[in-house]
């Protein structure tokens, strides 16, 4: 049976901190893993519009010395004529070595896990769960400020559909000695799936406010996040919400000066592009290391090594 990676606890912590050291070992010596995936090829099955994920995959996969194929739009894959998931990811199986998948419906890559009979990797399902991005924000975490553990850490923004943050919260619960500061309005808090799941099963404590000025001088880590217009209902609602946090450097007066500003992207306009010259905003690092994880991940999932 292949090795899949559909939730972020498909892997244990050991298995996290040895991606980690080697996506670190990659950053320094990318010349030792250039040949690593030679004739082999990774399929990016893409249901769902994605810069970052789709193309970091693919740059990881030919970075490793392999070949990538794939479709990044439902509408030129048979699934316009018809086709299930399934039975799409069931024929890709058959011509890639592995296959990295995003798709709108939560629980799709699961399904396609069930068919597949090569390692599936969830990039992305509905406002379920963001495995790969938590691997990036867990290295970029781990690079920022040397440790997994002992800080305290605020999610601002739409915590109700943002994917990455259910995930990263999950990831980060099963790490010690670490604060949660959950920044949203209160229609877009986090769900109550993931604060039970995640934090009260484990008698992690955590804070809710609506407020980013009263807690931003407590923070270690302040990850923002986008308000995600396309898993809403109601429009009307989505503009109502879709400001509630624009950060400023104003905004940072008051904050430590080692903070760690982190951001999944895409962002829209809850990060003014005047903080990108701050050197606590590291989301373009974040975005560079996301390539990294990735390639550390194909290798594992493949079974290959330098
Ligand atoms: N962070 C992320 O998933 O970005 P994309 O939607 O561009 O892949």
């Amino acid at each position: 049976m292949p090795r899949h990676l559909i939730d972020i606890t498909d892997l244990s912590v050991a298995e996290i901190d040895s991606l980690i050291a080697t996506a670190e070992d990659i950053f320094d010596h990318p010349d030792k893993y250039q040949s690593v995936c030679a004739c082999r090829q990774l399929a990016t099955l893409f249901f769902e519009p994605s810069t970052r994920t789709r193309l970091s995959f693919e740059s990881a996969m030919l970075a490793l010395g392999g070949q990538v194929l794939g479709f990044s739009s439902a509408d030129c894959s048979s699934t316009a004529k018809g086709e299930t998931v399934t039975d799409t990811v069931h024929t890709v199986s058959c011509y890639a070595d592995i296959i990295a998948m995003r798709h709108p419906k939560e629980g799709a890559p699961f399904a396609a896990a069930q068919v597949s009979e090569v390692p599936i990797i969830n990039a992305g399902d509905g406002g379920h769960n963001h495995p790969t991005q938590t691997l990036t924000d867990l290295l970029t975490i781990h690079r920022e400020r040397g440790k997994l553990h002992g800080f305290t850490i605020g999610f601002c923004g739409d915590l109700k559909f943002g994917r990455t943050v259910h995930s990263l919260v999950n990831a980060l619960s099963r790490y010690p000695d670490i604060r949660y500061v959950f920044i949203s309005p209160t229609e877009l808090k986090l769900p109550r799936y993931v604060k039970e799941h995640s934090l009260k099963n484990r008698n992690i404590p955590y804070e809710q406010t609506e407020e980013l000025s009263e807690v931003m001088p407590e923070l270690d880590i302040l990850y923002m996040t986008r308000v995600q217009k396309e898993r809403f209902f109601n429009e009307e609602e989505y503009l109502r919400l879709k400001d509630s946090y624009i950060l400023t450097p104003a905004k940072l007066c008051g904050a430590k000066p080692d903070l760690s500003i982190l951001h999944p992207l895409p962002r829209v306009n809850e990060i003014s592009a005047t903080v990108d010259r701050d050197p606590r905003a590291v989301y373009w690092k974040q975005v560079r290391y996301g390539k990294y994880i990735r390639m550390a991940l194909i290798m594992f999932l493949l079974g290959l090594t330098p």
